[in-house]
């Protein structure tokens, strides 16, 4: 693996994108402070260049590099979950690119906890710049091959960590505010986060520019229903066309596609099986709603976005 790491290092410092894993999903990188590099990253993912990036870091102390008036919450809750999947929203430092941030005054930051990319990040030395490496609105990738398949011809490398451990996206709380605010849910779990700050957080405020939070992203070609469990069997019967079930629970003669009941389980598999119903031809999944708690939450939210 050194070796890999030290050909994405020296592609990253040409200004090249590096696909990398993370614990919740594969990154597509490039340097954060080379704007070129950067505009790559969207040209490749076909994403609206007003979306802001996350910065990915190799520890927290990093964070000042990029941040300002961190507030004492924001220092403890990274303190306390990095490496993890995390990612605050700070006021931005002086000299942090418009291109990273899509021009708001602000910047995303996580350190993510997975060895190959805390290497990288190391022997990097600086912030990389990555959101989830798929086409803008597709289904996130968990495996390289998942990588391969969307952006292989556009990356100049693909570092393979095997699955992702968590498989779902970094829960996302913004300082920036007045309040912390929940932007999006993830991989860490929001009671854990409620508990550490010893305050709730609250809603992300209307208006705001996330791609993640747009109604429609994470949507396989398929069409998805996200139903609660006792309309489940109806909205099957309901159907046209090659219909399966994502979930745990058979319905009788409807072809299945796992998704075990433990949110944690879940949620690793949840992109995986996602794209498999597109691989296997379906056109309409039917998925049972988690409960909206723990990680259950981030999969209801997801699973909201397939769908519309
Ligand atoms: O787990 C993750 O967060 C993965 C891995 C690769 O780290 N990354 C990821 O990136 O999900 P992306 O770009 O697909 O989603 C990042 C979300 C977007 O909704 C983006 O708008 C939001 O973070 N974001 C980034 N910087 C922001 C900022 N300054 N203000 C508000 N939202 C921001
Ligand atoms: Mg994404």
């Amino acid at each position: 693996m050194q070796g890999a790491i030290d050909e994405a290092v020296e592609a990253l410092r040409a200004g090249q994108l590096v696909a990398f894993p993370t614990e919740t999903v594969y990154g597509l990188g490039a340097d954060a402070r080379a704007d070129a590099a950067v505009r790559r990253v969207f040209a490749a993912k076909g994403r609206p260049a007003d979306h802001p990036l996350i910065v990915h870091l190799g520890s927290v102390d990093e964070v000042d590099a990029w941040a300002t008036d961190v507030p004492d919450a924001a220092r403890a809750l990274l303190e306390r979950f990095s490496p993890g999947p995390l990612t605050v929203i700070l006021k931005r430092a002086e000299g942090v690119s418009d291109v990273v941030t899509g021009g708001q005054p602000t910047v995303g930051l996580r350190v993510p906890d997975h060895p190959v990319a805390l290497a990288l990040l190391r022997a990097f030395g600086s912030g990389i710049a990555a959101p989830s490496a798929n086409r803008f609105g597709s289904v996130s990738p968990t495996t390289a091959a998942h990588v391969a398949l969307e952006l292989g011809d556009r990356v100049a490398l693909i570092l393979d960590g095997g699955p992702c451990r968590v498989g779902i996206e970094s829960t996302i709380v913004d300082f920036s505010g007045d309040a912390p605010a929940l932007l999006r849910p993830g991989g860490l779990d929001v009671e854990a986060i409620e508990a550490a700050l010893g305050r709730p957080l609250a809603d992300a405020p209307a208006g705001l520019r996330a791609p993640g939070t747009l109604a429609s992203h994470y949507a396989p070609s398929a069409r998805v229903l996200a139903v609660d469990a006792r309309e489940l069997d109806a909205t099957v019967r309901a159907q046209a066309g090659r219909v399966v079930v994502l979930g745990h629970r058979d319905v009788e003669g409807i072809a299945r596609i796992d998704l075990p009941e433990d949110p944690r389980a879940a949620a690793r598999r949840l992109y995986a099986a996602l794209r498999e119903v597109d691989e296997r031809g379906f056109d309409v999944a039917v998925v049972e709603l988690p409960a909206p708690v723990g990680l259950g939450r981030a999969i209801a939210d997801r699973l909201r976005r397939a769908s519309t």
